[in-house]
């Protein structure tokens, strides 16, 4: 979405200006709509709207849901540069998004007497090559194999997501509370930002081996029930092992997209940028996710976490729903990247489109 300015260069080449979108179809659609939703939206923030915002075919969007960059102040210079931005893509002569039709079936949808330029679903566009083979790799994926079927649930707040030090501890907690097996990717705590990772800490670059900011005893107690591991997995194949049966994921876009090419129900616990928008719709329309419920002063306490934990791993019918709604979804975004499927046809249209262009200059 910042690469509008690109457009510029475009035309002066004389060349189609085509952006790729690599966030779903919903944040493509509030953002496309931003200066709709701007000259309606009167005096006051959106943040302080109480009626959801109502995008076609998109679940509503309440303002704690909305991404921080809408939540600034509407006089703002953040704000300003977003309006300008959003005013610019509409001017694309077509915008490539990561999502699959059957997965956001609005795509692409406008309200009447709205014109937004074409969209064209081309995903899941995920990391499937497996990658080369190292020492943390092995550990991980050979400590799945001896797990049984199922019976791990896989946690990570992605490249970017960090929790403060005491939610940090609290998950370790929650985590043993539900006495299920664990792989963790874990990331120094920081006290700041939900997104410190990306923003913050060059110091985090580095692996450090002390990882005093868990609960005392918590390595020693969950021995050979849990791995933690500092900062970096093997993601897919992690989430493609048999053993896994949740992910608790921060629905950041690509780790949204590969649970769900893995087959993998998740527990949403989003951070930051437009994860709230993706849990939101992980859960109440494609039905694959419950969300974590954040407690009073945006704190997730032990007993919820081990909480959502039992009620995705054990046995019972929101467990199955879960399971089948999965693995429908999964079925679906195969069928979109087939050969005949609806995300191949969608990219092989536009190739050709472009083919047509080149051949007029
Ligand atoms: C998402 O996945 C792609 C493909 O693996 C990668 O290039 C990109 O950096 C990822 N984005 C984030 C925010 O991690």
């Amino acid at each position: 979405m910042i690469g509008t300015p690109a457009r510029v260069v475009a035309d002066k080449l004389g060349v189609p200006f085509y952006m790729f979108f690599t966030s779903p179809w919903m944040l493509l659609s509030l953002f496309l709509h931003l200066p709709a939703i701007d000259a309606a939206r009167g005096q006051g923030e959106h943040r302080d709207a109480t009626a959801p915002i109502l995008l076609p075919g998109c679940v509503p969007i309440h303002a704690h849901d909305l991404p921080s960059s809408m939540l600034a102040d509407r006089s703002s210079e953040t704000y300003a540069g977003l309006l300008a931005m959003a005013m610019d893509a509409a001017t694309a002569d077509g915008i490539l998004v990561n999502t699959f039709r059957e997965g956001e079936r609005a795509v692409g949808a406008a309200p009447e007497g709205v014109k937004l330029p074409p969209v064209h679903a081309v995903g899941p566009l995920v990391w499937t090559r497996r990658p080369v083979s190292d020492d943390r790799e092995h550990r991980c994926l050979s400590w799945l194999d001896q797990q049984p079927r199922r019976s791990v649930v896989y946690v990570s707040f992605g490249s970017g997501g960090t929790l403060t030090w005491q939610q940090t501890a609290e998950l370790a907690l929650g985590l043993e509370q539900s006495q299920h097996r664990f792989i963790w990717a874990i990331k120094r705590p920081d006290q700041d930002t939900p997104s410190g990772a990306f923003f913050g800490t060059a110091h985090q670059a580095k692996e450090d081996t002390t990882m005093e900011f868990l609960p005392n005893g918590f390595i020693e107690r969950t021995r050979g029930v849990g791995l933690v591991v500092q900062s970096w997995v093997p993601q897919t194949a992690i989430l493609g092992h048999m053993s896994i049966g949740c992910f608790v994921t921060h629905c950041g876009w690509n780790s949204t997209l590969e649970s769900v090419s893995n087959e993998v129900p998740m527990i949403a616990w989003p951070l930051y940028a437009e994860q709230k928008m993706n849990a939101a719709m992980m859960e109440v329309q494609t039905k694959v996710a419950i969300r974590i419920n954040v407690g009073s002063k945006r704190f997730i306490t032990k007993k919820e976490i081990a909480r959502a934990i039992k009620r995705v791993m054990e046995e019972g019918e929101e467990a199955e729903r879960l399971r089948q709604c999965i693995g429908e979804l999964k079925d679906k975004s195969v069928l979109a990247l087939s050969k005949d499927g609806c995300s191949t046809s969608a990219l092989a249209q536009v190739v050709h489109s472009w083919k047509c262009t080149v051949g007029k200059k």
